[in-house]
């Protein structure tokens, strides 16, 4: 093969690429089809699904990581953070549903269904605010309790979440969404 007989190959393949990553694009759900063609590797495949070691995390404290290019918050809560977030009445929620990729659509936002695992300890949510997506800030806003903890306060127009990232106050529309997440082990949770 001539020197640029192998340069027009290479460039075809750089226009199919180009186009599939165009298709992958604008239609949405051929996004899987393409990528899997294209045969990525093995650490961007991973992307989608990471393991996450909590076992570090102390009482009242907060991890971030970044899944699938946004950051989600992994919270270990007090008992009075959980308490506070069971205190709350349905009625008092601006947006009653619980908005977990765990649960079916429609579960209520109880703190139950929010928290990871039954004893309400872990809450694992996208830390975007759902007005125009800051990262919201935590153990601030009106919702953090007299101990200064808990709660999460979104400094570019004011939205308030409660102890269980829920919206209380503030243009944010919905709760903090709760991505698929669970615990495979004592100290590993998988999103994704
Ligand atoms: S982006 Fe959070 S309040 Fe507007």
């Amino acid at each position: 093969m001539s020197h640029a007989e192998d340069h027009d190959d290479n460039r075809r393949d750089f226009l199919y690429y180009a186009a599939a990553g165009t298709a992958a694009v604008a239609t949405g759900a051929a996004v899987w089809p393409l990528v899997h063609q294209m045969n990525p590797s093995a650490d961007v495949r991973a992307l989608s699904t990471i393991r996450v070691d909590v076992s570090g995390l102390s009482e009242g404290s907060q991890l971030t990581v970044k899944w699938l290019g946004k950051p989600v918050f992994i919270r270990r809560r007090t008992a009075e953070e959980i308490e506070a977030a069971n205190g709350v009445e349905m009625s008092e929620l601006i947006d009653p549903l619980a908005r977990n990729a765990n649960l079916q659509d429609g579960a209520d936002a109880t703190d139950a269904n929010r928290a990871l695992d039954e004893t309400g300890e872990w809450l694992v949510q996208m830390g975007v605010c759902t007005h125009l997506g800051c990262v919201p800030i935590a153990n601030a806003g009106d919702y953090a309790l007299d101990s200064g903890q808990g709660g999460w306060f979104c400094p570019c127009h004011g939205s308030h979440y409660d102890t269980a990232g829920r919206i209380r106050k503030g243009p944010a529309p919905e709760n903090l969404p709760v991505p698929p997440a669970e615990f495979i082990d004592d100290a590993t949770i998988l999103l994704g």
